[in-house]
């Protein structure tokens, strides 16, 4: 079967990155994070003092760029990729609450997007790729041949953050969260560059009433088709 780019966008915490994973699993292909390359800026900024809760030196971050290098290395034991900020693994470094609730704003950056989506085409070029994110269907991989939009009430994803957080070991609060989840759809979608919409040619997957297993055959059943077409 020939191989197609899969581009999964969708609100935040709705389960993006656990679907995708699956299915790059099970099909074969490699997973892309796009998500996670943001939360790695957002770390490095604060790490150096250039992002508070205050005050935000996006100058002093643009003169840093060329420092950050962001790459992805399977984990033999869990089988899954871990995110390396400049060969230090910050998987669970920039799954924190602290970064979720800055990753918006780096993220809104001009000079931020322009460096993160020129690595995610490079990382795309060989396809059989799925990438998740906000602006993969739109702006990364406009030609993808399968698109997804996925959603979910907010409660809901609220809860499943809550309890991805509370399983490893984070004391956290549900309303904090909430508060998280719809101030970041707030900031991707009002954003000047690459706002986070659905694409005209992406399928809509609303998963509130969904379990891990039937999202993932649903997925599995829309790869199918797609790519058999193809
Ligand atoms: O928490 P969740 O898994 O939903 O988010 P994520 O995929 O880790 O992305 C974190 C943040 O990065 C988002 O809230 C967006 O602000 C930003 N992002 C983006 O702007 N463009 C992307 N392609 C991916 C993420």
């Amino acid at each position: 079967m020939k191989k197609i780019t899969i581009a999964i966008d969708g609100h935040s915490s709705c389960g993006k990155s656990t679907m995708a994973k699956d299915l790059a699993r099970e099909i074969g292909y490699v997973y892309i994070d796009s998500g996670a390359m943001y939360r790695a800026v957002t770390l490095f900024a604060l790490k150096e003092g250039m992002l508070t809760k205050d005050a935000f030196d996006t100058e002093a971050l643009q003169k840093r760029m060329g420092d950050i290098r962001i790459s992805f290395r399977l984990n033999a034991e869990t089988g899954k990729p871990d995110t390396y900020l400049n060969d230090t693994c910050v998987e669970n470094q920039i799954r924190t609450l602290e970064v979720s609730q800055h990753v918006s704003r780096v993220a809104a950056i001009g000079f931020v997007r322009e460096a993160m989506v020129e690595q995610q085409r490079q990382m795309g070029e060989a396809k059989g790729v799925i990438m998740d994110g906000r602006d993969i269907g739109t702006v990364v991989f406009p030609n993808a041949e399968m698109k997804v939009f996925v959603t979910a009430s907010a409660e809901v994803r609220a809860k499943r953050r809550y309890d991805e957080l509370t399983a490893k070991g984070e004391t956290c609060n549900l309303d904090d969260i909430l508060q998280n989840v719809v101030e970041r759809d707030r900031i991707d979608s009002t954003r000047a560059i690459s706002p986070l919409r659905q694409a005209p040619d992406a399928i809509v997957l609303d998963n509130t009433n969904l379990t891990i297993a039937e999202q993932k055959q649903w997925l599995l059943d829309l790869y199918r088709r797609i790519a058999e077409a193809d």
